[in-house]
């Protein structure tokens, strides 16, 4: 199978044909992804919480996602590789996000980043697109800006902030980016922002007109204590999780496990050797 490269999404959208992205955090999880046949693999920092439990997704440090982003380097070989850049890795200088961004590349091997931007850092995401660095832009609910957007909720459901969105959305197409991941916001605004642009959209809470999809691994998969609005659910792991524990700690206090199956065999001549040995060890003790 061929890898889907950048220009490949853009493809996608030239195509009428749906981008499909979900976030995956380790190599196991990019592999069935990819074997699945999705399409680009997310490493968001929605893994502050669903990896390391943290209250919100500024609290993960770049180290941590570079080590994730690693580890799902490992487990993907056909689909677009994007790791989320954190809270902090961003805010200080062009210099610093492009390198960075250049951290990303070299020590984890993605295929691209993303931001979490849009206006006056409209140039920063530029510095970084300058430096050779495919960006996916994300905008609308953007999780590392949720104290200033007064909490995790629906952006652009009025005109004029509608209208910002639209304007956000071309500033990034012309800045270079090679998609753009839009958040919680009602259809109409990510259905205008898709026609108005030749980068392909990727929605999560924005509706069927995007160019593409993407969730959260744990939300898909029944592994979230609590799921948006905008998530599907298509597998209840976290219930099969529990009731496999429940099965393995029943037989492990019944002694039903390990059944001679597990474990491994020995000649009943090196048997008569080694207790011989116990023997006559136990018999010389004082
Ligand atoms: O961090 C993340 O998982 C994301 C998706 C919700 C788009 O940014």
């Amino acid at each position: 199978m061929t890898k889907l490269t950048v220009a490949g999404l853009i493809a996608f959208k030239q195509q009428r044909k749906k981008i499909t992205m979900i976030t995956a955090y380790d190599a196991p999880s990019a592999r069935f992804a990819d074997d699945a046949g999705i399409d680009a693999i997310l490493v968001g920092d929605s893994a502050a919480m669903t990896v390391f439990g943290y209250e919100e997704t500024t609290a993960i440090t770049l180290e941590e996602m570079l080590l994730l982003a690693r580890a799902a380097r490992r487990g993907t070989t056909r689909a677009l590789l994007v790791a989320d850049m954190p809270f902090g890795s961003v805010q200080v200088s062009d210099a610093a996000t492009v390198a960075n961004a250049l951290r990303f590349v070299n020590e984890a091997g993605v295929d691209a980043v993303k931001i979490e931007a849009a206006g006056t850092m409209t140039r920063r995401i530029g510095a970084v697109i300058d430096s050779g660095i495919p960006v996916v832009g994300h905008i609308g609910l953007t999780p590392q800006s949720a104290d200033r957007l007064g909490g995790y909720k629906p952006q652009g459901r009025t005109a004029e902030a509608a209208e910002q969105l639209v304007e956000d959305a071309g500033a990034l197409e012309r800045a270079g980016c090679a998609a753009i991941v839009l958040e919680a916001m009602p259809q109409p605004v990510a259905a205008a922002i898709t026609r108005s642009l030749t980068i392909p959209t990727i929605g999560i809470g924005a509706g069927v007109e995007c160019d593409g999809q993407v969730l959260v691994w744990h939300d898909v998969l029944g592994l979230s204590m609590k799921v948006p609005k905008f998530v599907q659910q298509y597998a209840d792991l976290g219930s099969e999780i529990v009731k496999a524990l429940h099965a393995y700690i029943a037989d492990v206090q019944s002694g039903r496990f390990p059944d001679p199956t597990h474990t491994y065999a020995m000649s009943d001549e090196e048997r008569t050797r080694f207790e011989k040995t116990r023997h006559n060890l136990s018999a010389t003790k004082p």
